[in-house]
């Protein structure tokens, strides 16, 4: 790594650098595919994560199998209380078999701890589980046919709180096509359960002055579950 590399690298983990002073790892993917899963198996009937990354490994279901070396199942603790939405695997996550493992990802890991939590709390999947060609956005139909598979995610993992990264990820989910600007930071659900739209971290390393707008996000994250925190 250049040093400028690493002093870019330096600056995107410092995502809060905006004013505010600081407030309050690459494992296998939870129910990552094995590559003898049963074909036949519906992932839709899995009682547990591993078993549904198991069923959907052979998955064909839609073009996008055509050019992934894995699915990408998803990441992280099976009882979190937050889940974060991304679009779609990247070059990396395609090859390590695990969501948000890019320059994308490691800023997100390293934005968690200013809310008090880690990589390992919380749980991290996207709208397609493979790869579109040259990062492409997903299409409706390849989102739609993945959908199915994540809101089963969510439904096991029952999180109090789901994060939605992004304007691709807000599209398939909440159906919206407006700016991100006019939404993002703004509580809103889906399949009953409260959804937080923010940045996508992507975006963040290309537009830095972003970063004061998804830190309020984060906030907003943070607050909400430290009102679940004093219920329980
Ligand atoms: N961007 C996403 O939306 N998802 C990933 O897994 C990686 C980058």
């Amino acid at each position: 790594m250049s040093r400028r590399e690493l002093l870019e690298y330096l600056q995107d983990l410092a995502w809060r650098d905006v004013e505010e002073p600081a407030a309050a790892g690459t494992k296998r993917a939870a129910g990552a595919a094995a590559p003898d899963a049963a074909a036949g198996e519906d992932p839709l009937a899995s009682t547990d994560l591993a078993a549904m990354g198991r069923a959907l490994a052979p998955c064909r279901r839609c073009r996008l199998h055509q050019g992934r070396t894995q699915v990408v199942f998803g990441v992280g603790n099976p009882r979190a209380r937050v889940v974060f939405v991304g679009e779609g695997p990247g070059a990396d996550e395609d090859r390590t078999g695990e969501p948000f493992v890019g320059r994308a990802g490691q800023l997100l890991t390293a934005m968690l701890p200013s809310i008090g939590l880690k990589r390992e709390d919380v749980y991290i999947a996207n709208v397609v589980k493979c790869r579109p060609p040259g990062n492409r956005d997903p299409e409706q139909d390849e989102a739609a046919a993945c959908l199915p598979f994540l809101k089963r995610q969510i439904e096991l993992i029952d999180p109090a709180v789901i994060v939605c990264l992004g304007r691709v990820a807000a599209r398939h989910l909440l159906g919206t096509t407006a700016p991100i600007s006019s939404y993002r930071g703004r509580w809103t659900t889906w399949a009953g359960r409260d959804v937080l739209p923010t940045f996508h971290p992507a975006y963040l390393l290309r537009n830095p002055a972003a970063k004061r707008d998804s830190w309020a996000d984060f906030k907003k994250l943070r607050a909400r579950l430290m009102v679940d925190e004093d219920k329980g």
